[in-house]
């Protein structure tokens, strides 16, 4: 804009040029004060927008203030502590009525121990801000909660600290809930360490039960390995007593039967003497049967493969069971006598119960060595057995398997198809685990 003025106007004559009249002074002046009125009406108008804006946003910041459902506030700094300012929602965080009544407590007595305060003004001092440090606060009936605090050092032009501006949440529910939380964490690690306990215990006093089980099956293992080796030498010891006395006695009697016979004067008495020397026959003929079963001297004196072809032809003609024998040939040596005389008495039992319980009219005997291993394998073509029918009570089965055990071996009774059973027993013939 061109403002002149009455001394612009003096110069011009001065310097010889022509001066303004009056009357264009005058509208001079006049234009003057109206472009002032102007500008006086801008400024007027943009301090007003400034003022309502001002209003608006002191009015923002009270909304917001007042509505947050966090406690604000403005304290001083110190031991005690002064409010400034507080929002509804740290009053009523506190239990206090008014904001004047809250603003006339001192910081410290919202502590539940003032002492704290000291210190959290010291931090808050040194660090120029603390985030959300959990305190202990106290409301104004006395009731306790917890808060967590987060405040900034607010401070002047020259670095002092003017007051702590902060927010305060209610935190006691979140505190409540991490203690229960660690209550039935504590409780459920007990709980674990007594049942971790409890089993080790139950474990010990199994593992214990288990090792004594051990030591009663061994013990029983060697009880019955004497009794099987004791009855096979009763056995032996009754056949020797029953083939040298009564064999002898008998073999004394038909002598006298067989003189008797030669001198009695009568037809009648000759007749009885006879039938008495052969009635005393087939007593010694059974006696010597007896005899074998009891101990087969064959198997002493022979071997095995020779003391299976005498059992199974002795079967054969006692019971009519047709028996087809496959003996491979096997060094005798490497069978010790002590287990010769299980797989003996495994086949005898066998052909027992074939004969017994099978109703079959065939069967079959193998001997053989595969490996290492002397295998036993019989099998007949009779009814087969069932589950139900081998737990019947007998001992025949128990004591097969028993002596499997005592020769470090395994016994098998499987279906043998198509029809009837096969018994198989395995003896490992290593010197080492082969007993002798
Ligand atoms: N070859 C077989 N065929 C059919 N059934 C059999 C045969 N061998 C055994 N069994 C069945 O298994 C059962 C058990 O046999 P085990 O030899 O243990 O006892 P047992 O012969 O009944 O009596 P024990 O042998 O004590 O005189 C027999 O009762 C029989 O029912
Ligand atoms: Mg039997």
């Amino acid at each position: 804009m061109a403002a002149h003025t009455m001394d612009d106007a003096q110069n011009n004559q001065e310097n010889g040029k022509v001066s303004p009249s009056r009357g264009q002074e005058q509208s001079f002046m006049r234009e003057r004060i109206r472009q002032l009125e102007l500008l006086l009406r801008e400024e007027t108008a943009r301090r007003e927008r400034a003022d309502a804006a001002v209003r608006e946003s002191e009015s923002d910041f009270r909304t917001l203030f007042n509505n947050v459902p966090v406690g604000l506030y403005r304290n001083t700094p110190g031991d005690r502590g002064k409010f400034i300012m507080a929002n509804p929602a740290i009053i009523a965080m506190f239990g206090f009525e008014s904001e004047s009544e809250f603003l006339a407590t001192s910081v410290a007595d919202i502590y539940a121990n003032p002492e704290k305060r000291k210190q959290f003004s010291a931090k808050l001092s040194a660090t120029g801000r603390v985030i959300v440090e959990p305190l202990k606060l106290r409301k104004k009936n006395g009731e306790l909660f917890w808060g967590a605090v987060t405040a900034n050092a607010v401070r002047d032009e020259q670095g002092a600290i003017k007051f702590f501006d902060g927010i305060i949440e209610d935190i006691t529910d979140r505190v409540r809930a991490r203690e229960e939380l660690e209550r039935y964490k504590a409780n459920l690690e007990q709980a674990v360490f007594e049942r971790t306990a409890e089993l080790m215990r139950a474990n010990r006093e199994l593992q214990s039960e288990i090792a004594e089980r051990k030591r009663m099956q061994k013990r029983l293992g060697e009880l019955s390995e004497s009794i099987i080796s004791l009855q096979e030498q009763e056995r032996a010891n009754l056949s020797r007593e029953l083939h040298d006395e009564l064999g002898q006695q008998l073999t004394a009697l038909r002598l006298e039967f067989d003189a008797m016979k030669k001198q009695a004067p009568e037809l009648a008495a000759r007749g009885f003497a006879e039938s008495l020397s052969g009635m005393v026959e087939r007593i010694t003929e059974e006696l010597r049967r007896i005899c074998k079963g009891l101990r087969p001297s064959v198997l002493d004196d022979l071997g095995l493969c020779a003391a299976i072809g005498a059992l199974t032809r002795d079967v054969e003609n006692r019971t009519g069971l047709a028996l087809d024998i496959d003996l491979a040939p096997i060094s005798e040596h490497i069978v010790p006598p002590r287990v010769a005389i299980h797989v003996y008495r495994v086949l005898q039992e066998s052909l027992n119960n074939i004969v017994k319980h099978s109703h079959a009219d065939r069967a079959a005997v193998r001997l053989e060595q595969r490996g290492e291993k002397l295998v036993l394998t019989v099998e007949d073509n009779g009814r087969g057995m069932d589950a139900a029918r081998a737990e019947s009570g007998g001992f025949g089965i128990i004591g097969m398997a028993r002596r499997a055990e005592l020769c470090h071996g395994r016994i098998a009774l499987e279906p043998n198809a198509p029809h009837g059973v096969r018994v198989t027993l395995e003896i490992p013939l290593d010197p080492d685990s082969a007993p002798d």
